[in-house]
């Protein structure tokens, strides 16, 4: 293409107005427009750093208005500031920074203050630094070189994870104190011996904690003494499953020794209580796991797995297993994760890391919340606007940053075979009639008046909405549902319904049409409220009938109070905080199953502990690691309710907070272990403090391979 070359000029010296590096020098970030700290590559600050602020206001302190506003900062000089400390996550996976000069006077670093800085080079460690937290700089994976100028005590997997760090300097006179993991997985430049770890437990550290399990006397078997995996052609997955765990925490090699005899048999019983159920037997003849399906086998491969884990999650039990019996089974059918791609794009090589992380918990669902207000992130075909105009997020609340994204249909359809492998279905969510800016805004003739609206750039609710009036809305939603229908093969589709009628479903008072129809379906004035509900309660019943006896799939929705009849077969979703009762029994007068996920224990966007991330929100309470080990899936009631009107448990990570998908895992560990048990163990089993002696090795393990989790639970 030839291009004149004083417009191409004139083109990149504009281009590079709006893009040269723009440096911020304040005291504080506090009163600095939002625009001036997101468009700064280069910011300095000079005051008195604090580290804790007056909580969920704008902003918050200068260090998380550094990770979370200031979104493109490169370089950091923080030399004239002073500081005690830099909180833990203080800059987490900040995948910009390339350099910073810390504080004065900072005697620590706090833990996963730098997760995942993936383009930092070099680091510093002032004199004054006393201590390194746990996986401070972890996955920081173009570190070349630290200098550390005193001697701090440095934590587990403070450096891990590091493959370019070959320089590591110490310049003052002390030695750092290093923990033997400190620089696990990145090269052996302190050669300590993992064995000198103390033991922390003698009993198995399972989660979820299986329903019956004894640990037998005498010897079990080694692994060198194994010669085949015995499978059926039907568990061709799960031996193959089981052979890559093998590889990867045992000695296992059949060739290696011609006196290996001993197998390893994988076997279906479709006598056992449940297709999900497993039996484990490990003894001196060797390991057995047999299950009600594969799904079953699998489950028993993944608690295989956790008892090669070592009593500090920080290596394989290599050699040999110990005699054990282990009979399991879920209690619940459903054990589900949603996560919020709408909100927070979670590319799709994220995404796929998440599926052997879970299934390792048995959880068996992950709920995919495709499309909100703030962008739409599944390809359909029928309405290519929906991607073309809609699913780049533009900002949210105080962070200004772009986020683009949105999956192909292809590579879903892949994903969802891929995940299962895992045992683990893709439920995908169609939110309607509210949390549809996006759609709404690709396409306004979906909204009431077709008015053309803006991108949604704040968390909340909004008040425009899609327009049951328009007999083509319910075909839009029919054409997404058709096309989701051969996508994910699970036998369920969520619809969302949640927050279209707070405030009340305003815009359909004054639509024409939503009006007409009102009168065509005979809806008799009560008030505006009920009247409108009762809009909504017909654009839903269509739609199930559609996704139910067409599309032959089971539809999902989250329970409003106003909402008060709903067609059978369904399944409702109990997640207002404090609303619980009131789903389970509207659910029992339309005899329809509930799924329990209520805020007060499974909505993992929360704040784990006060302080811990998401630190600036819009005002979401804290729920405690008790808190979430405290879901009755019962629900207070006896057996017979729970088998007839429970579905599932689940766990919600809403991604307006949560910017960047390393915190997806941060906000989920360790709560996710406590739903985990909640959806599988026995009440019989489950016991808090026996729970947080079993989460151990698998908070550290999790560390170990570069998964986020939070440590708060633990201050
Ligand atoms: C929801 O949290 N709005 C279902
Ligand atoms: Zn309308």
């Amino acid at each position: 293409m030839k291009i004149f070359r004083p417009l191409l000029w004139l083109a990149l010296s504009l281009m590079s107005a709006t893009t040269t590096a723009q440096t911020l020098t304040a005291e504080h970030l506090a009163g600095i427009p939002l625009e001036e700290c997101a468009a700064a590559r280069s910011v300095k600050l000079t005051g008195q750093l604090a580290a804790t602020a007056p909580w969920s206001n704008r902003g918050g302190t200068d260090w998380r208005q550094l990770r979370d506003v200031c979104w493109q900062v490169r370089h950091i000089d923080l030399s004239e500031a002073q500081a005690d400390v830099v909180p833990d996550n203080a800059l987490h996976s900040r995948h910009h920074l390339q350099s910073i000069l810390l504080p004065q006077g900072v005697r620590e670093i706090g833990s996963q203050a730098f997760f995942a800085c993936d383009s930092l080079e070099e680091i510093v460690i002032p004199a004054t630094v006393e201590r390194i937290g746990q996986s401070a700089f972890s996955q920081c994976r173009r570190l070349k070189r630290v200098v550390f100028e005193g001697a701090p005590v440095v934590g587990d997997f403070a450096f891990a994870g590091c493959p370019a760090l070959t320089d590591v300097k110490v310049q003052g006179s002390g030695r750092p104190q290093f923990s033997v993991l400190a620089f696990y997985g990145t090269r052996s430049i302190y050669e300590e011996d993992l064995m000198d770890l103390d033991t922390l437990s003698t009993q198995p550290c399972l989660v979820p904690q299986p329903a019956v399990l004894r640990c037998g006397e005498g010897d079990g078997f080694e692994w060198a003494d194994i010669k085949q995996v015995r499978a059926p052609k039907s568990l061709a997955n799960e031996r193959a499953h089981l052979l890559t765990l093998l590889e990867e925490a045992t000695n296992f090699d059949p060739k290696a020794n011609p006196k290996a005899h001993l197998s390893i048999t994988l076997a279906i019983d479709a006598s056992l209580p449940d297709a999900e159920a497993y039996v484990l037997d490990a003894t001196a003849e060797g390991l057995t796991i047999t299950g009600g399906s594969p799904a079953g086998v699998f489950w028993g491969i993944m608690t295989l797995r956790q008892l090669l884990l070592d009593s500090n999650g920080t290596r394989y039990d290599r050699y040999s297993l110990a005699p054990i019996h282990i009979e399991d089974q879920p209690r619940l059918h459903i054990r589900e994760v949603m996560v919020d791609p709408a909100r927070t794009f979670i590319p799709m090589s994220e995404l796929r890391k998440l599926v052997p992380v879970l299934a390792q918990y048995k959880f068996n669902a992950l709920h995919l919340h495709l499309s909100d207000d703030q962008a739409w992130r599944m390809e359909v075909k029928k309405y290519p606007l929906l991607t073309q105009k809609a699913s780049t997020r533009l900002g949210m609340d105080d962070m200004l940053m772009p986020n683009p994204g949105y999956y192909t249909q292809k590579e879903m359809k892949e994903f969802v075979r891929y995940a299962a492998q895992y045992h683990m279905i893709v439920i995908p969510e169609l939110e309607m009639p509210g949390h549809e800016v996006a759609a709404i805004h690709a396409y306004p003739h979906l909204t009431c008046g077709g008015v053309q609206v803006p991108m949604r750039t704040i968390c909340g609710v909004s008040n425009e909405l899609l327009c049951p009036g328009k007999p083509s809305t319910l075909q839009f939603v029919k054409d997404v549902l058709k096309e989701y229908k051969d996508i994910f093969t699970a036998p369920y589709v969520h619809l969302g319904g949640d927050e279209a009628g707070m405030p009340p479903l305003g815009n359909w008072t004054n639509c024409s049409d939503c009006q007409q129809l009102k009168r065509q379906l005979g809806i008799a004035p009560v008030d505006q409220r009920a009247d409108n509900w009762r809009l909504q309660k017909y654009l839903f019943d269509e739609t199930i009938t559609y996704l139910r006896d067409e599309l032959g799939k089971t539809p999902m929705y989250w329970y409003e109070p106003d909402f008060k009849e709903i067609q059978s077969g369904c399944v409702t979703f109990a997640w207002r905080g404090g609303q619980t009762n009131m789903a389970i029994e509207s659910a029992q007068q339309n005899g329809v199953k509930v799924m329990l996920c209520p805020g007060d224990h499974c909505y993992f966007d929360y704040p784990m502990t006060r302080g811990d991330m998401p630190e600036v929100n819009w005002g979401m309470p804290v729920l405690s690691l008790k808190a979430a080990y405290g879901l009755d899936p019962a629900w207070g009631h006896d057996e017979s309710f729970e088998r007839e009107t429970i579905f599932g448990v689940a766990g919600t990570l809403w991604g307006e907070s949560i910017n960047s998908p390393e915190r997806i895992t941060y906000q989920l560990f360790p709560r996710g272990f406590a739903l985990a048990e909640a959806g599988w163990s026995p009440q019989s089993v489950r016991q808090y403090e026996d729970f947080l002696r079993r989460i151990h090795p698998h908070m550290m393990d999790l560390q170990r391979r570069g998964v986020s989790v939070s440590l708060q639970h633990l201050r």
